[in-house]
């Protein structure tokens, strides 16, 4: 065996600190940084290691995995999850932190970098009852993540902070001979400094800005446009790989359900927002709803993480109560007709739920009148509305239309004016009128609850800062959230005067049910309540789960605000959102998809067109990810040309 190194590199430190602990036999050359000793790799790798059979590793942690297991020990499912933390999350942030602090003399800035992962680390650590990351005995993880943060936790110029069980950690690996040898090879008692000449050939790293904005990518191999060049290495495994057959993976074959989660492994809970059930899905809701969970969902359970990917059709509200009047069926008729299109269309998009269920289930009223609405953070209060008495309802602000009070425009809807654009209460509009029957509605009073989200404002804050921070948040989910935030929070009403809908469980608003934005991400519990009774343990285990929800952007605030907020009131230690990815709206041409003007594509029109659902999965991924804001070019020229 040969491990080819090269000083001031930092990820050799990490091999040379696995070399010593492990004792493995292995001759060390030391190169420099541009040496190629890797034959068949089109640019240099170092470390590598040349093993016996004339393959080559040639990335870090894969090296150290090694060396431990040539020494007799298998890293266990915990350490492999350490390992992989240390390359996706720890690496990025550290290059990071290393490129202003070696090379830009910003070294009080980088504290800031490495929050996250240190908080996560020293939070992990301290959980703990033992010394090591793993258990009693050092392991591979230890020696990887204690070699990576050695540069900077060994410079006290970086005021980073006391963190008191990283501390203790890291102290117990300084004191050992062996790691403390690596270190001094590699960095030649140069602290820093000793990896300045490594630092200036690599490329600069992205910016947090930019690891924050979706999609940007982690290679250095970039195209002038800043698209990621894939080598050819990387298109002949993925070619081998698909002519196999990922279905022959066990990873992915071997999938029992119910899927619960397991001690040791990386538990993910991922669900895309639930599809109303009013129409068809367009391609636009298909990517900014359940694709790129999908795809996200795939990519975990080949990296043997522990998924569950849930979804299923959001059934009350007005929509359905319109949906239905427009075809003359019942409500119910409505959602199980689209109940089924839904189903048969992401069935055909290949889009591969562990379990896809709807609202309108039992377990939905069940989980309304256990504890979650038993809280302190509901109050009462009196709203003014509109109430058609020939058609024996209050009238959603869509049913209302009349003369808009500041413009005098005389076709204003319920909700705002279409001519000058004001926010309108429906009480507010003159000569109001119900859209179904012409009617005049008269104004009542109606008692309704509401959520008391300013009272639920500083835990809520405090959740974003730990769940922005050490989470995977899109640019637009931060943005969003911020500026929800920033005026305040107003108690929200969450009851409607509506017959479609979840009962609301109080004797005093029999007649009332739930407002959908309320009712609907309690969906995500009462479905996975309906794929396992032993639901409680995704949804009330923060500790072991950790929450991915994927979503088009508009539906953050539901998602980052009220949705977290309706957990944190009901205080039974619910699972709340970790990562929050929200995708830009996609275009057709130069406009935007719109159901009621039928202007896009719609899921059956795609199927219609005889081009594999693969094609187009990975049309609308890679316009999707070209940024904010993507469209679908498909009307002047064709489908087939285009894709
Ligand atoms: O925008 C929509 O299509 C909503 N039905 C999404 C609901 S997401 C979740 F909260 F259930
Ligand atoms: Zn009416």
């Amino acid at each position: 065996m040969k491990l080819f190194v090269s000083e001031g590199n930092p990820h050799c430190l990490k091999v040379l600190a696995a070399l010593e602990v492990t004792g493995a036999k292995c001759d060390v050359q030391y190169v420099n940084h541009e040496e190629r000793v890797v034959p068949f790799l089109s640019r240099p790798a170092l470390p590598a290691l040349l093993l016996p059979s004339g393959l080559h590793l040639f990335s870090s942690n894969a090296i150290c995995r090694y060396l431990f297991e040539v020494n007799g020990q298998d890293s266990s499912e915990l350490c492999n999850q350490w390992l992989e933390w240390e390359a996706t999350e720890l690496q990025p942030a550290l290059l990071q932190a290393l490129h202003m602090a070696v090379l830009q003399g910003k070294g009080s800035e980088v504290s800031k970098v490495l929050q996250g992962p240190l908080n996560y680390l020293d939070q992990s650590l301290s959980k703990k009852n033992t010394p090591y990351l793993t258990g009693e005995a050092v392991s591979v993880a230890d020696v990887v993540l204690w070699a990576a943060l050695y540069p900077i936790l060994s410079d006290s110029s970086l005021a980073l902070g006391d963190r008191k069980s990283v501390k203790i950690w890291f102290d117990h690996g300084a004191a050992m001979h062996s790691l403390q040898c690596a270190a001094q090879k590699v960095l030649q008692g140069k602290g820093l400094q000793g990896m300045k000449s490594y630092m200036q050939k690599q490329p600069a790293p992205q910016s947090s800005q930019c690891r924050d904005t979706q999609p940007c990518n982690s290679s250095p191999a970039e195209s002038e446009e800043g698209e990621r060049l894939v080598s050819e290495e990387e298109i002949e495994a993925a070619a081998l790989t698909w002519s196999k057959s990922l279905n022959a993976c066990p990873l992915v074959a071997n999938r029992q359900h119910p899927i619960l989660p397991q001690e040791g492994k990386r538990n993910l809970l991922v669900t895309s927002a639930l599809p109303y059930v009013n129409n068809v899905p367009h391609l636009g809701n298909i990517i900014g709803c359940v694709l790129s969970a999908d795809v996200f969902s795939r990519y975990g359970r080949l990296r043997d993480w522990n998924v569950l990917f849930v979804c299923g059709t959001d059934e009350y509200g007005t929509a359905t109560e319109n949906k239905a009047r427009e075809e003359g069926l019942t409500p119910q008729q409505i959602c199980d007709k689209y109940h089924a299109v839904h189903s048969s269309i992401y069935k055909w998009f290949q889009i591969d739920f562990d379990y896809f269920g709807r609202t309108t289930t039992e377990k939905q009223t069940e989980i309304f009148s256990g504890d979650s609405t038993s809280t302190g953070f509901l109050v009462e209060d009196t709203v003014e509305q509109l109430r058609c008495e020939s058609c024996q309802r209050f009238l959603a602000d869509r049913f209302v239309e009349g003369t808009c009070p500041h413009c005098s425009y005389p076709e204003a809807r319920g909700d705002q004016c279409d001519k000058c654009g004001r926010l309108i209460n429906a009480v507010e509009l003159r000569e109001p009128q119900c859209k179904v029957c012409r009617q005049t509605p008269v104004i009542r009073s109606s008692k309704h609850l509401f959520l008391d989200l300013p009272k639920l404002e500083t835990q809520l804050e405090q959740w974003l800062d730990k769940s922005t921070s050490t989470g995977d948040w899109t640019a637009n989910a931060k943005q969003i959230t911020r500026s929800w935030l920033r005026d305040g929070l107003k108690p929200r009403c969450i009851t409607r005067d509506l017959k479609w809908g979840t009962p609301v469980p109080h004797p005093d608003f029999k007649e009332k049910v739930f407002y959908v934005w309320f009712d609907a991400p309690i969906g995500y519990l009462s479905i996975t309540a309906n794929y396992t009774d032993k639901w409680e343990t995704w949804w009330k285990n923060p500790h072991q789960v950790e929450l991915y929800n994927f979503m088009a952007k508009d539906n953050v605030p539901f998602h980052s605000v009220v949705f977290p907020c309706s957990l944190l009131g009901a205080q039974d230690n619910y699972t709340l959102v970790n990562h929050l990815v929200a995708t830009e709206y996609l275009n057709y041409e130069d406009t935007k998809f719109s159901k009621s003007r039928g202007v896009g594509v719609f899921g059956d029109m795609a199927k219609d067109t005889g081009i594999p659902s693969d094609v187009w999965r990975f049309y609308l991924l890679v316009r999707a990810s070209r940024g904010t804001g993507f469209s679908l070019l498909l009307g002047r020229h064709g489908y087939e040309k285009q894709l």
